[in-house]
C-alpha cells in the first residue's frame, strides 16, 4: 500500500473536529499519486459525503468538462478538498474546522509534490493568499517554492451565474501554456531541453 494510501486510510477515521460527528464518509481525495496537477475545493457535499469522493455531484460535473478542454481526466490530476468532511447543510467550513484539517492537505501535498496546485474558489485560495479576492487573483499563476499556485473560481461558482462559466473556461485552458512556460525555464536553468507539457 502506498503512502498517499495509507493516508487516505487515516482520514477515513478522523475524530479531529465536529465534522467527524455529522459526516457519513470522510473524502480523502482521488486522482494520480503522481499528478502534476492537484486541485483543491472546498469541501464535499451531499452527493460527495455519501460517496466518500471528491467532485461526484454537478460541480464536479463540470470539473470534468473543464479538465476535458485541456485533455486530461480526473484520474490524471488527484482532486481534494480544504476539509474533508461535509459541513451540515453545505455552509461554509469553519476557520477552525480548515485549521484542523490541514495537516491532512499538507501531508497530502508532500507525498504528490504537484507542479501546480490549483485552488478552486475563496476558502482554498485562502490557504495561500490570505485575504486576497477571487475576483482578482483568478488566473493569475504565482510560483510558490518549486510549485506553481494557480487560483480558480470555483466550478459551482459557474452554475449559480452563468456568466462566470467562460471565465472559468478560459482561465483553465491557459494551465497547458503556463506549465509549458514553467517546464521551458526550469530545464532551461538546468541546460536541458523541453521534451513534453505535462
Ligand atoms: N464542492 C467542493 O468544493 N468539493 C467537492 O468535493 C464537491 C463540491
Amino acid at each position: 500500500m502506498s503512502a498517499l494510501a495509507r493516508l487516505s486510510d487515516e482520514i477515513l477515521v478522523c475524530p479531529h473536529c465536529e465534522l467527524a460527528r455529522s459526516r457519513t464518509r470522510a473524502v480523502p481525495g482521488e486522482g494520480a499519486e503522481d499528478a502534476n496537477l492537484l486541485f483543491i475545493g472546498e469541501g464535499p457535499g451531499w452527493h460527495e459525503d455519501q460517496q466518500g469522493r471528491p467532485f461526484v455531484g454537478s460541480a464536479g460535473q463540470f470539473l470534468d468538462q473543464l479538465l476535458a478542454l485541456i485533455g486530461l481526466r480526473r484520474e490524471h490530476v488527484y482532486i481534494t478538498n480544504i476539509v474533508k468532511c461535509r459541513p451540515p447543510q453545505n455552509r461554509d467550513p469553519l476557520p477552525a474546522e480548515i485549521q484542523s484539517c490541514r495537516p491532512w492537505l499538507d501531508r497530502q501535498i508532500d507525498l504528490i509534490r504537484p507542479r501546480m496546485v490549483v485552488t478552486l474558489g475563496r476558502h482554498s485560495l485562502a490557504r495561500y493568499a490570505p485575504g486576497e479576492s477571487i475576483g482578482k487573483v483568478h488566473g493569475k499563476p504565482r510560483k510558490l517554492n518549486d510549485m506553481i499556485h494557480y487560483p480558480m473560481y470555483h466550478p459551482a461558482a459557474a452554475l449559480h451565474q452563468a456568466s462566470l462559466r467562460r471565465t472559468i473556461e478560459s482561465d483553465m485552458l491557459r494551465i497547458p501554456e503556463i506549465l509549458a512556460e514553467d517546464k521551458g525555464v526550469c530545464q532551461e536553468a538546468a541546460g536541458v531541453q523541453q521534451l513534453s507539457m505535462f
